[in-house]
């Protein structure tokens, strides 16, 4: 099995369903609500564990309830835990989130332990960075362990796939260091000053991303699919068309299920056909890590 090795966060959802979302200052009356396992950086580990895959996750949890039933469940998803740090001072991080009849969402997250990860978090976990040929990060975890992770990769020639989200200014050191980089649209304008609205801007937004360093780029789109420009591949790759009931973690779900293919050799379009798959069967389902497919799930799904 191929080894991935992702580093984030890991949060406790607190879902709410609603018809609509409330206006400022407004208050109304939701439907159900639920506990679930989320975090972006644990949901893109646990769609790769789903797809059977030898996945690492490095995150801080606290030492607290969410915490313990946190650990356990990574246990019982086959992920190896033994770098998770457990913080005695910090609480587990937790995502207030609410999901409106379309199955879109807003959310709010409190980082708690996760704004607590720490580069020598990392460092002490050399076994496992050594061990890794592909590893998957996000920006839910405090930026300078993003740019611990870039620099050693480009120092050790790793795959570092970086899923810019939620999305901030990044420094230029960053760039140099990522072998793919998976932003949606508006993580792309955010770092590129590019609206993408087609094909012409996505190819704008892939120029500025390469002119940084980056060597391939993958621009998620939602229900108009991806662009892509990676070594042997150019172009959109669609998305597959489904209900959604909750869109919360389609994009952890497509970067997981990602990694899994490229570092299962894949080939670039076929990977992005793959993970496109897994995203689409987990807008299907309510909640972050309960909608991430097993492989069995993906393979025997039918879609439209
Ligand atoms: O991407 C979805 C995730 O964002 C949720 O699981 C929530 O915890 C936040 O991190």
């Amino acid at each position: 099995m191929n080894k991935i090795l992702v580093v984030g966060s890991s949060n406790t959802d607190m879902v709410l369903k609603t018809e609509r979302f409330p206006k400022p200052g407004e208050t109304i009356i939701g439907g159900e609500f639920f506990i679930f396992q989320g975090g972006k950086g644990a949901n893109q580990a646990v769609a790769a564990a789903r797809l059977a895959c030898d996945v690492t996750f490095i995150c801080r949890l606290g030492e607290d309830t969410f915490g313990k039933s946190t650990i356990e469940h990574f246990t019982n998803e086959g992920i190896n835990i033994r770098s998770v740090v457990m913080d005695k001072n910090a609480s587990t991080g937790v995502a207030v989130i609410t999901v409106n009849a379309q199955g879109e969402n807003s959310i709010v997250v409190a980082s708690g332990a996760n704004a607590l990860l720490s580069v020598d978090d990392i460092k002490n976990a050399s076994e496992d960075l050594d061990k890794s040929d592909w590893i998957l990060t996000q920006l839910e975890t405090p930026l300078d362990t993003v740019e611990y992770l870039a620099n050693y990769s480009r120092n050790n020639h790793k795959n570092l796939v970086l899923n810019p989200a939620p999305a901030m200014v990044l420094p230029d050191s960053v760039y140099e260091g990522l072998f793919l980089i998976t932003p949606n649209e508006t993580e792309t304008e955010l770092l590129t000053g590019i609206a993408i609205t087609d094909e012409i801007s996505s190819k704008q937004a892939v120029e500025i991303f390469k002119r940084k360093g980056v060597q391939n780029v993958i621009i998620t789109q939602g229900s108009r699919g991806a662009y892509v420009d990676c070594s042997e591949f150019t172009g959109f790759v669609e998305s597959f068309k489904v209900n959604a009931i909750d869109t919360t973690a389609a994009g952890d779900v497509f970067n997981g299920a990602l990694l899994v293919a490229l570092a299962d050799s894949k080939s670039w379009k076929d990977a992005v056909v793959f993970a496109s798959k897994a995203a689409a069967i987990s807008v299907t389902k309510m909640g972050a890590q309960t909608s991430a497919p097993t492989k069995m799930e993906l393979d025997t799904f039918l879609f439209d």
